[in-house]
């Protein structure tokens, strides 16, 4: 294979307007100046982070040593002991959430959180809801889903649609003005055999739209008449050339075919609640002409022809695109480059955002050069970005199969989900203690949760294994065990006969609840942590470290839940309620139900 330039600078994307309850955030910023004060213009990038050893503080700085090693490199020799001393002297010393710091001798800078700095935040976060950080708005294009018309969508789609809605779902959480892009395989050479195809198995389509329940099967008949049968083929040609001339019946048939197929996506989308919006290929039609008109116009020296077709190697890339074909046609690279040029130039994008399998990278990053070649963008303010994501397998660790080796289609595989959900809370005896309505919403918020989760909560960049076993095995980090966990929590604070106002006004009375089992800080401080969680994924979209943080989350407040009395019982009368304790759950409940909307999985408040 061919390489393609990867985008050298790390660029900060994301500027942080105000930090909210993010401590690691303000932290960074706190010891990013101190530093800077300390040993101006030294590029050694911070190395702070939360230390699981509570001796050592809540957070940890270790820049010391590196910062040493590079004053060594240009001569200066200090030990790490007396770095860390002098960046602590720099630091402010009444910084509000700080209980203490403390310089290890070897440099180490230790952090300890002031107890009722997390006291007071919890109560603000019971009060006023829960806020996410502010960051700079940008307009934001997330391309993904987008399967091929007539080909079915297939897992890897499924994993594009799943990967995707979360990452708009992030950022119009923290009020990113978003366009979700279904750029679907609507165009091509492909659809004249299918068109031609679809004359002869349904001569009545234009007046009634045609059942064809299996597009894929119906594909790969037309596939077949077109290899074998020249009569075919040369209609399937002809085809091809009165569909690019906009000749009316066969434009209508081609909307036809297009028509069946989206249908059918339409009900994947609907039992997953995703909203997205067809730019397909063919939306592109006449900005690849004009496109080509432009390249020659304006960068005469990029195209180059070659047996009879037209070429570019953008800065860096071995590889080449393909821009007309040797008929005059155009090509993937083609409908890709004028994409490219539309959402940077007309739809003014800051973010453009590719979520596709990590096979298609160096096609990709070719068309990024290609962008910034053509100065279609500045990749020191706009992110232009491949958000790429490995293959789904079987249990068998092979490509995602059915038994008889054929592509899955997504409507089964949900429907599987559908059923393996309903016995699943069949075995665990819901049906006694739920409505038949009750049952049925959590069915599918368990099975098309359980779908999205596993696949989110799995390093995107690696393939992953899809089994409906382990997806629905309630002790894992699966959604099945996250929708339990806030149900039950939910329940907690319904079942314990306060009244929502009397909460609410226990809260305004306490701008500080009175935390102090080592339980609750330790959930507090979870707590706490969203925004840096929402803030570290803006940056990396790697949903899966918002599944760890929820997962982690809720496993604190089962050892809370275990070690501490929410409302303390005698003779199943209860006798003390706890009210900062039920304010804990109501913050738990409410962090979990954010996090749910960002991963898009339908919380149930009974399970
Ligand atoms: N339709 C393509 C496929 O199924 C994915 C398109 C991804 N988006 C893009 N702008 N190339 O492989």
């Amino acid at each position: 294979g061919g390489a393609a330039p990867k985008q050298s600078k790390k660029v900060d994307y994301v500027i942080v307007e105000d930090y909210g309850s993010s401590i690691l955030g303000r932290l960074q910023s706190i010891f990013k100046k101190a530093i800077e004060e300390a040993f101006p213009g030294l590029d050694v990038p911070l190395l702070l982070a939360e230390t699981p050893n509570p001796q050592f503080g809540d957070y940890q700085c270790n820049s010391a040593m590196p910062i040493a090693a590079k004053l060594k490199s240009t001569g200066v020799n200090k030990k790490p002991g007396d770095v860390g001393r002098e960046i602590h002297a720099k630091l402010a010393t009444n910084i509000e959430f700080i209980e203490k710091i403390t310089v290890m001798p070897a440099g180490f800078i230790n952090i300890f959180l002031k107890t009722d700095y997390l006291c007071r935040q919890i109560s603000q976060l019971a009060s006023n809801g829960i806020t996410l950080p502010r960051v700079v708005k940008k307009r934001v294009l997330v391309d993904f889903s987008s399967p091929n018309i007539a080909k079915e969508m297939h897992v890897g789609h499924l994993r594009s649609t799943i990967i995707g809605d979360s990452i708009c779902r992030l950022f119009e959480s923290v009020g990113f003005d978003v366009l979700r892009v279904n750029h679907i395989g609507d165009w091509g050479t492909q659809f004249g055999m299918l068109i031609a195809h679809l004359y002869d198995r349904f001569p009545n389509f234009l007046n009634k739209l045609p059942d064809i329940s299996d597009l894929q099967a119906f594909y790969k008949e037309s596939k077949k008449r077109f290899d074998e049968d020249e009569v075919f083929k040369k209609r399937a040609y002809e085809c091809v050339v009165k569909l690019q001339s906009h000749e009316e019946e066969i434009v209508k048939a081609w909307n036809t075919i297009c028509d069946v197929s989206k249908r059918y996506n339409q009900i994947v989308y609907d039992h997953l609640d995703i909203k997205i919006k067809d730019v397909g290929e063919s939306f592109y039609q006449e900005k690849m002409v004009d496109l080509v008109k432009w390249i020659k116009e304006n960068k005469p020296g990029m195209l180059r022809e070659e047996e009879g077709r037209q070429i570019m190697f953008p800065s860096g890339c071995s590889v080449p695109l393909t821009v007309v074909k040797s008929d005059g046609g155009f090509t993937y690279d083609t409908s890709d480059l004028a994409a490219l040029k539309y959402r940077m130039i007309e739809e003014k994008c800051d973010w453009n955002i590719y979520v596709v399998d990590a096979g298609q990278n160096l096609h990709l990053e070719t068309i990024y050069a290609a962008g910034r070649d053509f100065g279609w963008y500045d990749e020191t303010t706009q992110r232009v970005e491949h958000v790429g994501f490995g293959l789904v397998l079987g249990e068998d660790g092979k490509k995602f199969k059915t038994r008889s080796g054929e592509t899955v289609r997504l409507l089964d595989l949900l429907s599987e989900g559908v059923k393996r959900a309903a016995d699943k809370l069949k075995e665990k005896g819901r049906e006694a203690v739920m409505t038949e309505e009750e049952l049925n919403s959590a069915r599918d918020a368990v099975a098309f949760g359980c779908v999205k989760y596993a696949d989110l909560s799995h390093t995107r960049t690696q393939d992953y294994v899809f089994s409906f076993d382990r997806m629905l095995d309630d002790r894992g980090n699966t959604a099945v065990y996250l929708l339990y966990a806030y149900a039950r929590i939910r329940s907690i604070v319904r079942t314990s006969g306060i009244k929502n106002e009397d909460l609410a006004a226990y809260i305004a009375k306490n701008p500080s609840l009175p935390l102090n089992h080592p339980a609750e800080l330790k959930l507090a401080k979870q707590l706490l942590k969203l925004a840096d969680c929402v803030l570290l994924v803006l940056d990396s979209l790697m949903l899966h470290q918002m599944c760890d943080y929820v997962y982690r989350l809720a496993t604190l407040f089962h050892d809370f839940y275990n070690e501490c009395y929410v409302i303390e019982k005698k003779d199943g009368e209860s006798v003390t309620v706890h009210f900062h304790r039920l304010a804990l759950c109501e913050v738990t409940a409410n962090v979990i139900s954010t996090c749910f909307k960002i991963l898009g999985i339908r919380e149930v408040p009974k399970m």
